[in-house]
């Protein structure tokens, strides 16, 4: 049998039609678009349909489907008293994953759902998602969630749920593209995790939350959090050579850059670039793109390596105005409707996911003999 390299490099679990990553070409695809076009021309909602569906939706169904989300985005009573009681303590992915699991809790499913009905729950878990962040956020500073309003987009009610104020058209369209561009990345870390929940016929929900868990960790999802601790630990863009020689000179990891697939530039790092550097230059709040261009040069030329989708996303959302620590569960607000879609796919043709492990453990011995 051949042993899979560490961390299952280069191996092809199974077949997927969601989405398709170049990482020689620096190209994505979700069903065959390009992420340039759907990040310009596309909405969140529109993504969401096609991830689910296969098929951009037509104006008729993506208006049904905003109406729906709208419709689903609240939060039930238990899973806001849990907020309640874990909001000042918790980090924020922690109070993600464990309201994500309450609702699974109190959220009552047939032994095994239909497609139709799993779909329902991933409309529900991508409208209540951002629903989530933004009561934990305000709940955490001591203030009353701001519910979400109705007939905006998911990007819009982020916005206001999180900061309690209505946000220009700009940051709606910057925080959009960004849902946009966090939707779907095959079978990254946090996506594998829910297929494998999903194959063993779980729920839904439950994959979503071990997703959610996997996306915590700076090597996957957390590092747009790091990035921002590395630009705040550089302060000026005229310290960013000698921290970058610093940090590698020290064999530590400089979060944001890399990539498992990608060979080259990742295509979603070059539109959250473009977008970082035009909320910036309207915020007029340039040092933190400054110092990330910087970044970008030191690491190209002392490593080799490239931004990957972390590394704009945080500087993009510090000028936005959201708190360095809830980046993550931005992501995660985007990514749901991956995961779902990913279980959907994984329950249409599905077999437990089940690989062997190459033991390397002592053979067959005996017991010692003192101890029988
Ligand atoms: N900084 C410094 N060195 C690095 C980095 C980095 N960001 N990324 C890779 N390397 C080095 C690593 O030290 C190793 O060097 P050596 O061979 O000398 O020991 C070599 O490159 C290969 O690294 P690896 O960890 O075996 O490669 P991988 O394919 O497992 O790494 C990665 C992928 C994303 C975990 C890694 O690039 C990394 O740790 N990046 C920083 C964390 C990060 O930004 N994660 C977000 C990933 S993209 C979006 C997402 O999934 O959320």
């Amino acid at each position: 049998m051949p042993v899979a390299g560490g961390g299952l490099e280069g191996v092809v679990a199974s077949p997927s039609a969601i989405s398709f990553v170049d990482g020689q070409a620096g190209k994505l695809l979700y069903r065959g678009y390009s992420i340039q076009d759907l990040a310009q021309h596309s909405t969140f909602e529109e993504v969401c349909w096609l991830l689910w569906h296969g098929e951009l939706p037509s104006p008729k169904e993506v208006e049904e489907l905003r109406a729906r989300l709208d419709h689903e985005a609240v939060l039930p009573p238990e899973v806001l008293q849990v907020l309640r009681v874990v909001a000042k303590k918790a980090e924020p992915m922690d109070a993600g994953r464990t309201a994500l699991s309450t609702l699974g809790c109190v959220t009552r499913l047939p032994p095994q759902p239909s497609r139709d009905a799993n779909l329902g729950l991933a409309v529900q878990l991508v409208a209540r998602t951002p629903v989530i962040v933004g009561a934990y956020h305000r709940l955490r500073q001591g203030l009353e969630p701001v519910p979400p309003k109705p007939g905006v987009s998911v990007a819009e009610n982020l916005l206001r749920m999180v900061t309690g104020a209505d946000p220009g058209p700009q940051a709606v369209r910057a925080m959009d593209v960004a849902l946009v561009l966090h939707a779907d990345h095959e079978f990254n870390a946090s996506t594998f995790t829910a297929r494998i929940v999903a194959s063993t016929l779980s729920d839904m929900t439950a994959a979503a939350t071990a997703a959610l868990a996997a996306l915590k960790g700076p090597l996957h999802g957390g590092a747009n959090t790091a990035v921002m601790a590395s630009l705040r630990e550089i302060g000026t863009p005229d310290k960013v050579e000698p921290w970058v020689k610093a940090q590698l000179a020290a064999h530590r990891r400089v979060f944001g850059f890399g990539h498992r697939v990608y060979k080259t530039t990742d295509p979603r790092a070059l539109v959250l670039r473009g977008l970082s550097e035009a909320v910036a230059r309207e915020k007029g709040e340039p040092k933190w793109f400054d110092i990330s261009t910087r970044m970008q040069e030191a690491m190209f030329r002392e490593k080799g390596l490239y931004p990957n989708v972390d590394f704009y996303s945080a500087s993009l959302y510090h000028v936005m105005g959201i708190p360095d620590d809830l980046f993550t569960l931005l992501f995660a607000v985007s990514r749901m409707s991956g995961w779902t879609a990913h279980v959907l796919e994984q329950l249409g043709d599905n077999r437990l996911i089940r690989p062997r492990a190459d033991y390397t453990g002592p053979r067959e011995r005996p017991y010692p003999a003192a101890r029988a």
